[in-house]
């Protein structure tokens, strides 16, 4: 990208016009109520909406992708070449190589690839996340870094690739281990109220988490499992572990069982006993 072109994204960034395709789903209307303050205008697009995709990509200073993940590449390809070269480009994406990768081949603009490490109608105290990589150019980084930081989000600035790795773990198994808990519960014979009725505060923890989840599309963590290139790994590495544990119960081996918990703490280091 040659100095004119990225002087002029700069100037295109002040009080932009933005379209969100994707922008009457969840995270698109998240994402395009954070940044009505900063823009002129905002075009909230979705496959039933007055204005189209194309008509949108073709109109606005900055384009931004937040579609169903297993759709996200086949949409950039489609739409990112109607944008302007001197406009920038972003996805909020929770799987950021391929997006970023198809941005950047299938436009000259600016690329930012975003993941916000929360769900749309997460409304918790706890401080909220958004990871940025950097696609091409700077100006587009400098606009959103400043507008999640005024926003109240902490921004984490990664590649895509240590982002995946990272993501496979922590929604790939994390999701893959409270699916696996749910359907253990739901074929263990006892009623939900039963079960609650005995809960303790770490099952009443483990049981909010999976309720959240029912709460949300089946869509959305079957891609997280199924899209995101390290969560294979890390959810097989997951099942051997259960594996591993399982076969020590049955043996009653203690011994074995308390070498493995006490490897454990040398990886999650001093930790207060809270009983
Ligand atoms: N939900 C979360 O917790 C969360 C968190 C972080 C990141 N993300 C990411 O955010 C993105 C969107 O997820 P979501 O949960 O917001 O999904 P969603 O609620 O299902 O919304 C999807 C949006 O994409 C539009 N869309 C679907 N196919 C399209 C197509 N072919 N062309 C144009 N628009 C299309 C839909 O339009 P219609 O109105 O026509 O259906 C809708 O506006 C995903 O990439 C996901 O990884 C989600």
């Amino acid at each position: 990208m040659t100095g004119l072109s990225l002087k002029i994204s700069r100037q295109r960034l002040i009080n932009p016009k933005v379209a969100v395709i994707g922008g009457t789903g969840r995270m698109g209307a998240w994402f395009s109520d954070m940044l009505k303050p900063h823009c002129r205008e905002i075009m909230r697009v979705g496959r039933r909406t007055a204005i189209t995709p194309e008509r949108a990509a073709a109109k606005c200073d900055v384009l931004v992708f937040s579609v169903p993940m297993k759709d996200t590449v086949k949409v950039i390809r489609k739409i990112a070449p109607l944008a302007s070269e001197d406009a920038l480009l972003m996805d909020l994406t929770s799987v950021k190589a391929k997006p970023m990768a198809a941005m950047l081949h299938f436009s000259g603009a600016e690329v930012v690839g975003a993941h916000p490490l929360f769900g749309p109608g997460n409304s918790g105290n706890s401080k909220k996340t958004c990871v940025l990589c950097e696609g091409r150019g700077k100006a587009g980084m400098v606009w959103i870094r400043e507008i999640l930081e005024s926003s109240g989000v902490n921004v984490l600035v990664s590649t895509p690739d240590a982002h995946d790795h990272a993501m496979g773990m922590i929604q790939g198994t994390n999701h893959f281990a409270s699916l696996a808990f749910a359907m253990c519960m739901a074929r263990s014979g006892l009623s939900l109220d039963a079960l609650e009725g005995f809960a303790t505060p770490a099952f009443r923890t483990r049981v909010d988490r999976v309720k959240n989840m029912m709460g949300q599309s089946e869509e959305l963590f079957g891609s997280l499992l199924m899209e995101n290139p390290s969560a294979l790994g890390f959810m097989s590495n997951y099942f051997e572990g259960a594996r591993e544990i399982l076969a020590m119960v049955k043996q009653g081996d203690i011994k074995k069982f308390g070498k493995m918990f006490e490897s454990l703490k040398g990886y999650f280091g001093k930790v207060d006993e809270k009983g």
